[in-house]
């Protein structure tokens, strides 16, 4: 089959969520949002917390119902499944948190986690698995001697390096990634980094890399979905982030640019979250934030719509933020 041609590992078509806020209010934390994710590509998922990027996380591996629109995993419809359906689609699916402490026991050894893994999903014996253990934990650079010891006893890196390890174990066909360098050093975060680009060249992984740092995320990911207040607002290839449209990434890049140029963030998107209506049915999200809004933009939400050819954007005001940063070409 040709590449093209071949199914992908993940789809989301339309997918929504609406949570119940009170009495007969509902607030809407994803708002339609239709992504594809090849074999062997890493997604990168981008925006500031509170956008949405956990909770479309939880509805890909249904840790939460899926409200509205569809998840084709390898091009199957898990949205509906329950029960033992849901859990046998689910063996080829792991996911990477941002603390990796709590996805140990505490009485859990190293050893006894890797090995656990591989037993539950059926690739080893218990005889068989202390051997691939010691494997596994070369293989994300640890020494075997902490195969004895209990989470507590590791670092938070060498504990995340740990859970990759028992990630990758089970040969997933997709592994989510959600936050999962964000509480470690900067420069234990670049290692975390280099280990995945690593893994995924080894075992052809595929990736789905959420995050709320631009930075970060580009660093590894092939394509970069950009989420404004729980709405994809741009996708494109990592390597065309340059030539972002919206006023948000621009944004985003903008910050980006002053980590490099200063050694200093001039604005925390950890800390800022989204704090106004949310994507309701009427108008731009971002308008309120946005040098370039006009009256359309309160009248209309922009669709996300391809501008050029695997790259899309979502916003009525294209040709000002262009003129204003002083891009040139054609629309
Ligand atoms: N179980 C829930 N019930 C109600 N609101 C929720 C729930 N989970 C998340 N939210 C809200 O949905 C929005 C998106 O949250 P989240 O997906 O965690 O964002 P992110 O991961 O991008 O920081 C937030 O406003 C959050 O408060
Ligand atoms: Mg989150």
């Amino acid at each position: 089959m040709s590449e093209a041609m071949e199914t992908a590992v993940l789809e989301l078509r339309h997918v929504g969520k609406v949570f119940d806020a009170g009495k007969s209010t509902q607030f809407r934390a994803v708002h339609d949002v239709s992504l594809t994710v090849r074999r062997g590509e890493c997604l990168g998922i981008v925006g500031e917390s509170g956008c949405g990027k956990s909770t479309l996380a939880r509805m890909i591996t249904r840790l939460t119902d899926v409200s509205e629109g569809e998840v084709l995993l390898c091009g199957r419809d898990i949205s509906a499944l329950r029960g033992r359906a849901l859990r046998n689609a689910y063996r080829d699916v792991q996911m990477v948190f941002q603390d990796p402490y709590s996805v140990f026991s505490p009485r859990t050894s190293v050893g006894t986690f890797l090995e656990d893994g591989l037993v539950y999903h059926g690739i080893l014996r218990r005889r068989e698995a202390r051997q691939e253990a010691k494997r596994l934990m070369e293989l994300v650079e640890l020494p075997d001697e902490l195969l004895d010891r209990f989470p507590h006893q590791l670092s938070g890196g060498q504990l995340q390096r740990v859970v990759i390890a028992r990630a990758v174990s089970t040969r997933p066909k997709l592994v989510l990634l959600d936050e999962a360098t964000s509480a470690l050093d900067v420069s234990v975060q670049k290692q975390i980094l280099k280990l995945l680009v690593e893994l995924q060249r080894l075992y052809g992984l595929t990736y789905v890399l959420i995050g709320h740092d631009l930075a970060v995320v580009r660093t590894i990911a092939g394509r970069i979905a950009v989420m404004y207040a729980g709405a994809v607002v741009e996708e494109l290839d990592a390597a065309e982030l340059e030539a972002a449209m919206h006023p948000y990434t621009r944004m985003l890049l903008n910050s980006v640019f002053s980590i490099h140029d200063r050694g200093r963030k001039i604005i925390d998107l950890e800390e800022m979250r989204v704090s106004h209506g949310h994507g309701g049915a009427e108008g731009c999200p971002y308008r309120e934030r946005c040098m370039f809004a006009g009256p359309v933009c309160a009248k209309r939400r922009p669709p996300l719509e391809e501008k050029r050819t695997g790259h899309s954007v979502a916003c009525h005001n294209i040709r000002a933020v262009r003129v204003n940063e002083g891009q040139t070409g054609n629309d």
